[in-house]
């Protein structure tokens, strides 16, 4: 276990392996029925699944990630994350205080997990969005400031709103189990040879390609921005677009543009659901041809569906 965030008011919970092996069943059961509604769900993002547990009063939230067959990748990855974790608060991002651990499986799996506390509602960055839209908001302030100032072209962040806690006028990120990270020439670190080893070789191409995409759309501050509005367009909050677009533009180098906004939140719409799809084919593959569960539940981006 390797605990990040340390120095966060929120604070990594404790939990025990025999504990996280009950979410890691009620998870399974989860992909097997492909229905959620034993759990209690915080979020249900494009790759992880966040579970409060336990069901009925939860104290922690557990996020699970893609299952390897093979332990050493699995810490590769699990190194990645707290690696990147360490990139982020170097560059002087706040985190919610995180153990990012590996649950090793009795059929041999090793299931990559970050174990967090529950942010209270009232301390998510995303209530924020529930007042009255104002110009310089100092959460969209300090929102631009970390996107400028934290990544260095190597490493990026997702800066949605709804990744952020709000608290003590400071933003602490609490989703960063997706390392976005780059070569020297600006493309995607994509670690396509772990966890996407499970899929048919006729996805892969095409699956990497949209990923690495959407990934180097992050790079640029303003990109990164841009994708923050969209966001808000994604969870019904497009009052606040224009307001926050103001404040990021008196202090972009390069402004945004209103209508990338919509055309990318346009392209959105049009895209995910065909990855989805993709990811549908693949599971059908895995159940009917591989004979064997498949570990990830599909979702849809927009209203959070279980597919
Ligand atoms: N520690 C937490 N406390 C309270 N709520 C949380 C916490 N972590 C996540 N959530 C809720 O769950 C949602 C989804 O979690 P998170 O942003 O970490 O992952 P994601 O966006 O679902 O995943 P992915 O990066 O795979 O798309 C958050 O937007 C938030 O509403
Ligand atoms: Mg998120």
């Amino acid at each position: 276990m390797t605990i990040v965030g340390a120095s966060s008011p929120f604070e990594a919970p404790s939990v025990d392996d025999d504990e996280l092996r009950e979410v890691e069943q009620a998870i399974q059961r989860a992909q097997r029925d492909r229905s959620v509604d034993h759990l209690h769900v915080l979020g249900l993002g494009e790759i992880s699944v966040a579970v409060g547990w336990p069901t009925e009063t939860p104290r922690f939230v557990a996020k699970r990630l893609l299952p390897l067959a093979d332990v050493g990748d699995a810490r590769r990855d699990a190194d990645a994350i707290v690696s990147f974790a360490s990139a982020i608060e170097g560059g002087g991002g706040n985190l919610v205080g995180t153990d990012v651990r590996l649950l090793h499986r009795d059929d041999g799996a090793h299931v990559p997990y970050l174990l967090q506390p529950i942010v209270p509602r009232s301390a998510l960055a995303e209530t924020l969005l529930d007042d009255d839209p104002v110009d310089e908001h100092p959460a969209f302030v300090a929102l631009h400031d970390l996107v400028t100032t934290v990544g260095d072209g190597r490493f990026a962040i997702d800066p949605q709103i709804p990744n952020f806690a709000w608290h003590d006028d400071m933003l602490w990120l609490f989703d960063f189990s997706t390392p976005m990270t780059y070569d020297e020439h600006g493309r995607f670190n994509a670690n396509f040879d772990s966890g996407y080893s499970l899929l048919p070789t006729v996805l892969k191409p095409v699956l990497k390609r949209e990923v690495a995409k959407i990934f180097e759309y992050y790079r640029s501050p303003t990109q990164a921005l841009t994708q923050t509005l969209v966001f808000l367009r994604r969870i019904d909050a497009d009052r606040w677009v224009d307001p926050a677009l103001l404040t990021f533009n008196r202090r972009l180098e390069q402004p945004i543009v209103r209508d990338d906004v919509d055309a990318l939140y346009e392209r959105q719409v049009r895209e995910f659901p065909r990855i989805k799809n993709l990811a549908r084919l693949e599971r059908a593959w895995q159940e009917k041809v591989r004979r064997r569960p498949y570990e990830y539940v599909i979702t849809d981006s927009f209203s959070g569906r279980v597919l």
